[in-house]
């Protein structure tokens, strides 16, 4: 073989390599990317684990950058963790992710500054009111004003409101009385004036929720206090995914002048008999509420798949009112789903599968921007 022909050899042969390795499935090697094809429409987001922050799983930390352009942590900025003694708050995962954030020019949601669920023990003993203000001026003001700068946005308070609509019964509630909402984003706005000021809840697409939560925005409004936009959490079930009420949802609160943002999707495909998240409900284990620990059916594959392409239709056709969509978490492994509302279940909601290879629904979303229609699968 002449030396030409043997160096066009060499090339033939790594053009194939290269070739065949494209075709394979993984993340690493699928061309478009989800924050590059929405670029110019919303921001794309997952929710990360500690270990995920840490760069401690190889392969989220290959995809995470590549996929996303915004991030949220899933629990290390909770009270529990960020603030666990009256005067001790711990800020090493939260000063990670803010880093994490700058090092790969993505947004950050700080997630979540007054909420009633993964409290401190001791804010959770509290019995007098005094105890239960302090705690939460205290808290608001440290913790806004360390990451005013350095993060995108709060969700200032998460999940005040029961499903009829009416305020829950949370310590904060019964201690501080029915503005504590409204109080706690005028200290967030002091705390930090450059962060993005949002409110936050799961079913809040729904029509008597809604009504509660647009109640809560113009509450805050009327007392003159910023509040930039509303998180509709976003967790849903295959086959029932809500579409009119979220397209009613998203016109009713963009109407109040705030951006809407779908802060925590995901889309259940085990049975469940109630909607929402509230991690106080509990199911018993049960072998018929786990159906597909060997895989998922291509039936349930395909329908999960079309629900993502029309959620996102419908996130495109109000893109100029959308902010940011953020999944709850970046594979299906590492979704919480596996273990609420019953422990140990093999749950498939998200767009990667357990080995972190795009699903037919995260194809669907892509082609959504990539494809003509008429070149797009039928169902
Ligand atoms: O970190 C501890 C660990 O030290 C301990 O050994 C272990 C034993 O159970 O628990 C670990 O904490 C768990 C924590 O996640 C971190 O993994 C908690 O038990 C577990 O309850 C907690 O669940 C989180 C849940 O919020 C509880 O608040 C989920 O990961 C998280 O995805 C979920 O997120 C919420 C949003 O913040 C608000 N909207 C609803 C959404 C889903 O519930």
């Amino acid at each position: 073989m002449s030396k030409r022909n043997f160096i066009l050899a060499i090339i033939t042969v790594g053009l194939m390599t290269g070739c065949t390795s494209t075709k394979k499935i993984t993340s690493s090697s699928t061309t478009a990317s989800l924050k590059d094809v929405y670029k110019n429409d919303f921001l794309i987001g997952a929710a990360l684990s500690s270990q995920q922050i840490e760069e401690k799983e190889p392969n989220a930390a290959e995809l995470v950058p590549k996929e996303f352009n915004a991030i949220t942590p899933e629990n290390i900025m909770k009270a529990e963790i960020i603030h666990p003694e009256w005067d001790r708050y711990n800020f090493d995962l939260a000063d990670k992710i803010a880093a994490y954030g700058k090092k790969y020019n993505m947004k950050v949601n700080g997630h979540t500054l007054i909420w009633h669920s993964q409290l401190p023990a001791f804010v959770r003993n509290m019995k007098d009111a005094d105890s239960v203000r302090q705690f939460f001026t205290d808290h608001i003001t440290t913790v806004a004003s360390r990451y005013d700068g350095k993060i995108t946005s709060w969700d200032v308070v998460n999940e005040a409101l029961e499903e009829d609509g009416s305020m829950r019964k949370s310590i904060f509630l019964t201690k501080l009385g029915d503005d504590y909402v409204t109080e706690a984003f005028r200290l967030a706005q002091k705390a930090a004036p450059n962060t993005e000021l949002f409110y936050n809840d799961y079913n809040i697409e729904q029509p008597k929720k809604r009504a509660g939560a647009i109640s809560i925005i113009k509450k805050i409004q009327a007392a003159g206090v910023r509040i930039d936009g509303v998180g509709i959490q976003g967790h849903w079930h295959v086959g029932r995914v809500p579409f009119k009420d979220i397209e009613e949802s998203i016109l009713e609160y963009s109407a109040l002048g705030i951006k809407v943002a779908f802060t925590e999707l995901d889309i259940e495909v085990l049975p469940r008999n109630f909607q929402g998240a509230d991690i106080s409900q509990r199911v018993a284990s049960n072998p018929e509420l786990n159906p597909y620990t060997n895989g998922l059916p291509d039936s349930v594959q395909q329908q999960l798949a079309m629900d993502y392409e029309n959620l996102f239709k419908l996130f495109l056709k109000h893109k100029d009112k959308i902010d940011r969509v953020t999944f709850w978490g970046v594979n299906d492994g590492q979704s919480w789903l596996n273990g609420w509302p019953v422990r140990g279940r093999t749950n498939y909601p998200l767009l990667f599968d357990r080995q972190f290879k795009p699903k037919p629904a995260y194809y669907r979303v892509i082609g959504l921007k990539t494809k003509p229609s008429e070149d797009r699968k039928p169902f």
